[in-house]
C-alpha cells in the first residue's frame, strides 16, 4: 500500500507476489492430501489470494507500471497454477494406488471351502435301494401319506377286526365327515393296490416312501420311518423270482458274499409270506418282509388272479442306514442337530 493514497503500489505488489513464489511451493508440497491442497489453493491462487488482490489493484497504478506488473501477476498465478496441478497430478496417482492394493486379492492365501451338504443317509439307502430295482427294469412310483382306511387295509385283505386297525397302533386323521376313515399309512403297500388299479398287467414297481405309526419315540421306534415296497406281477411269476430278485438285490446292497434265507411268516396280503433274513457278521437280520400277492389284492384291484400272479417284497430304509452306520439309538437319525449329521455322511 501507498500509506499516502491507500492504493497498491507498484513496489509493494512485486514484493507480495515475491513472497507469495517463495513460500507456496513449499505449502503446495506439505498438502498431503487433494482436500488439504485444495485449502492451498485457495488460498494462493483463490479469490482473496495475493494474486487476485493484485488484479484487483491493476486498475489503480499508474498506466506505464500497469503493463509490467500485470505480466508479473500472471507470470506468477502460471507458475503457482503449475505446481498445483503437479501436485493435484501426484496426490491422485496416490490415491488410486492405496484404492487397488485395498482392493487386491492376496491368491496365495488358502481358500474357504464352501459347506457342503449331503443327502441324509436315510435318503441314501432309499436312492440306492431303488436304483438296484429300476436296473432290473422296476418303475418307481410314490403315493399319498393321508392314506384312506381302504388302501391301507381294506384292499390289502386286512380282516375288518385285525388289531393294527385300532388307533394304538395307528394315527387317524380327523377330516370329518369323508365316507372312508383318513389315516397316517402305516406302511407303503398301500400303492401296490393303488398302482394296480390304474394300470394294467404287467407291474413291476417299487415305492419309496415315508410311513407313521402310533408308536413313542423311542431308541428302537419312531412314529415316522420309511419303507421300500416292491411288486412284480406277471402271467406266470413263482416264488423262484421273488427269491432270485430278492437274493439278488442283497448281493448288488451289501456285496458279492451276502448270505440270506427265507423263513416263513404271515402277512394278510400275501400268501406264502416270508422274512428274508441276511447275515451281517455276528448274526441274521430281518430285512425284508415279502411274499406271493394274495388272490384277494387281485380281486379288490380288479386283476383276474387266474391270470395272473405276483409277488410284493417291504423293508425298513432306517434300519439299513443304522445297520451300514453302526447307529444303536434310532432317535439319532432324526436328531437335526449338524454335529450328529455330519458324522454320517
Ligand atoms: N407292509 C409290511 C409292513 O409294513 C411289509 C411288507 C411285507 C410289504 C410283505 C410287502 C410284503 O409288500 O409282501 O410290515
Amino acid at each position: 500500500m501507498d500509506p499516502t493514497t491507500n492504493l497498491p503500489t507498484h513496489m509493494t505488489m512485486q514484493s507480495d507476489l515475491d513472497a507469495l513464489k517463495s513460500e507456496a511451493p513449499s505449502r503446495v508440497a506439505a498438502a498431503a492430501s487433494l482436500d488439504e491442497l485444495a485449502d492451498v489453493e485457495a488460498e494462493v491462487v483463490g479469490k482473496r489470494s495475493p494474486i487476485a488482490e493484485g488484479r484487483r489493484g491493476l486498475g489503480a497504478l499508474p498506466e506505464d507500471e500497469r503493463g509490467e506488473a500485470g505480466r508479473a501477476i500472471n507470470e506468477g498465478a502460471t507458475e503457482l497454477g503449475a505446481l498445483i496441478a503437479e501436485r493435484r497430478r501426484l496426490l491422485e496417482a496416490a490415491a488410486h494406488r492405496a484404492a487397488l492394493a485395498g482392493d487386491a486379492v492376496d491368491v496365495t492365501l488358502p481358500g474357504r471351502a464352501p459347506n457342503r451338504g449331503s443327502t441324509h443317509i436315510i435318503q441314501q439307502v432309499m436312492d440306492e435301494v431303488v436304483d438296484i430295482f429300476v436296473a432290473m427294469g422296476y418303475t418307481v412310483a410314490t403315493g399319498p401319506e393321508a392314506e384312506t382306511e381302504f388302501y391301507n387295509f381294506t384292499a390289502l385283505n386286512f380282516p375288518y377286526a385285525h388289531p393294527t386297525r385300532l388307533e394304538s397302533d395307528t394315527l387317524y386323521l380327523d377330516y370329518g365327515d369323508t365316507p372312508e376313515e383318513i389315516l397316517l399309512r402305516t406302511h407303503t403297500s398301500p400303492m401296490q393296490a393303488r398302482y394296480m388299479e390304474e394300470n394294467e398287467p404287467p407291474v413291476y414297481l417299487v415305492v419309496p416312501g415315508r410311513v407313521y405309526r402310533a408308536d413313542p419315540l423311542d431308541p428302537t421306534h419312531s412314529p415316522v420311518f420309511h419303507q421300500i415296497e416292491g411288486l412284480a406281477v406277471d402271467t406266470d411269476i413263482t416264488f423262484g423270482d421273488l427269491k432270485g430278485a430278492l437274493e439278488h438285490f442283497a448281493i448288488e446292497f451289501l456285496g458279492t458274499d451276502a448270505r440270506v434265507k427265507f423263513i416263513p411268516h404271515y402277512f394278510p396280503f400275501t400268501e406264502p409270506s416270508a422274512e428274508m433274513h441276511v447275515w451281517h457278521g455276528d448274526g441274521w437280520m430281518e430285512l425284508i418282509g415279502c411274499g406271493m400277492v394274495h388272490p384277494a389284492v387281485f380281486e379288490a384291484v380288479g386283476y383276474d388272479p387266474d391270470e395272473v400272479t405276483g409277488f410284493a417284497f417291504g423293508m425298513g430304509a432306517d434300519r439299513l442306514a443304522m445297520a451300514r452306520h453302526g447307529i444303536t439309538d434310532m432317535r439319532h437319525l432324526f436328531d437335526p442337530d449338524i454335529r450328529n449329521l455330519e458324522q454320517h455322511q
